[in-house]
């Protein structure tokens, strides 16, 4: 099981490099963020349905980078509420403009380490399902320990992800995708391959194509999806 010692310190999967913000990112954060941002204390419990005003299926995103492709999703969607998590401040200010221009009540956006509020923050059984599209592949060797699907992710979806609700990954680095595979398919008394034993899952027709997809896209990378319903 994951650690739950306050004094260990688990690895990161990001390094923080800053960025600029726009102009319009940073009055974002002023005049958006009230509105459509959490904040969060780490180890505060948090409590969804008061997030949100509803009780309403909830999906995490791990890592939306710039937030199109999940503001797309929950416009597409408004029969569940959004929760992205980021922690690169400009993508967060993005999709707090995209949010606004889509006028979207049923997303909201936390600017923190997405494991800590796995580990944390949210309740046994309280998401409907979690995705986490094209992570830091961390190609070196001496990186692999940065990857953020790992055994520890695993134990804290199982523990977050309702029995039924869907954990849904993507990547375009061969190497991580197979990493991924046998992870989840260790984990196979917890989790079922939607595709079958041993699959990858076809491309979902509901995922956007997210901007790492596309960079990798032009790099000539193929793209794995990997769908595992929890038991
Ligand atoms: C390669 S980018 C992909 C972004 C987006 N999903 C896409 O496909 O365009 C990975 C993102 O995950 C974010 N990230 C990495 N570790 C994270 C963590 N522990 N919590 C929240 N965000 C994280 C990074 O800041 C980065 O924006």
């Amino acid at each position: 099981m994951h650690s739950t010692d306050p004094h260990h310190r688990p690895i990161r999967s990001f390094v923080l490099r800053e960025g600029r913000l726009t102009g319009a990112q940073e009055r974002a954060f002023e005049d958006l963020w009230p509105k459509y941002g959490m904040d969060w204390t780490p180890g505060q419990p948090i409590d969804l349905s008061q997030v949100f005003g509803g009780s309403k299926p909830v999906v995490l995103e791990i890592g939306f980078g710039n937030g199109e492709s999940l503001a797309e999703m929950a416009a597409a969607d408004p029969s569940r509420n959004w929760l992205g998590i980021e922690v690169h401040r400009p993508g967060v200010g993005h999709l707090l403009l995209e949010i606004e221009r889509r006028a979207l009540e049923n997303l909201k956006v936390m600017r923190h380490d997405a494991v800590e509020v796995l580990t944390q923050g949210l309740s046994p059984a309280s998401l409907d399902g979690v995705q986490l599209f094209f992570p830091d592949p961390w190609p070196k060797r001496r990186h692999h320990k940065r990857r953020i699907l790992s055994h520890q992710l695993v134990d804290l979806l199982a523990k977050v992800i309702r029995p039924g609700g869907v954990f849904h990954a993507a990547t375009d680095w061969e190497p991580y995708a197979e990493q991924m595979l046998e992870i989840m398919e260790g984990a196979s008394e917890r989790f079922e391959n939607i595709a079958g034993p041993g699959q990858y899952a076809p491309r979902p027709g509901a995922r956007p194509l997210t901007k790492f997809e596309q960079r990798g896209e032009r790099l000539g990378h193929p793209v794995h999806d990997l769908l595992y319903r929890r038991r």
